[in-house]
């Protein structure tokens, strides 16, 4: 499903009918696809805070994952970009945090070796955005 976008407005819709969808499920890995300024950390925000996360701790570009809580409910934002090897996501450890049962939102996965459940692809042209939303 392609949503085309040309405001926060309407990203902020799309995300609250992405956590309505995804708000019973507790196990669930989203790759987020896109350039740079394309969107991803932005809708990661949007859908958390109807997910009723209150303190969104921003892109996770230096530490690398974010960790939530919401109840009984674990959930990582993980950001990859600095990643350059499949190796280096070994050494980090980053399969450890999929022994998780959790909500997954990961920007570049690139060189994750794990099959997504959801895939967000976002794209930036002249005068809209894109978002697609691709259950697999
Ligand atoms: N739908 C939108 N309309 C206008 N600006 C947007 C929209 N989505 C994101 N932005 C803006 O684009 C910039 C980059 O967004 P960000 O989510 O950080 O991108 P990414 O995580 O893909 O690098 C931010 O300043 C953000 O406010
Ligand atoms: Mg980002």
């Amino acid at each position: 499903m392609i949503h085309l976008v040309t405001t926060l407005r309407e990203t902020k819709k799309i995300a609250k009918e992405f956590a309505q969808k995804i708000k019973n499920i507790h196990s669930l890995i989203i790759f987020l696809e896109g350039d740079l300024g394309s969107g991803k950390t932005t809708f990661t925000r949007y859908v958390l805070n109807y997910l009723n996360i209150k303190d969104f701790k921003g892109s996770p570009s230096f530490a690398l994952v974010n960790e939530y809580t919401i109840n009984n409910l674990k959930l990582f934002h993980m950001d990859l970009y600095r990643i350059n090897s499949k190796e280096t996501l070994v050494d980090i450890g980053i399969y450890e945090y999929f022994k998780h049962c959790a909500i997954f939102f990961i920007e570049w996965p690139n060189l994750l070796e794990i099959k997504p459940d959801i895939v967000v692809k976002f794209s930036l042209a002249n005068t809209y955005r894109s978002i697609e939303i691709d259950w697999c």
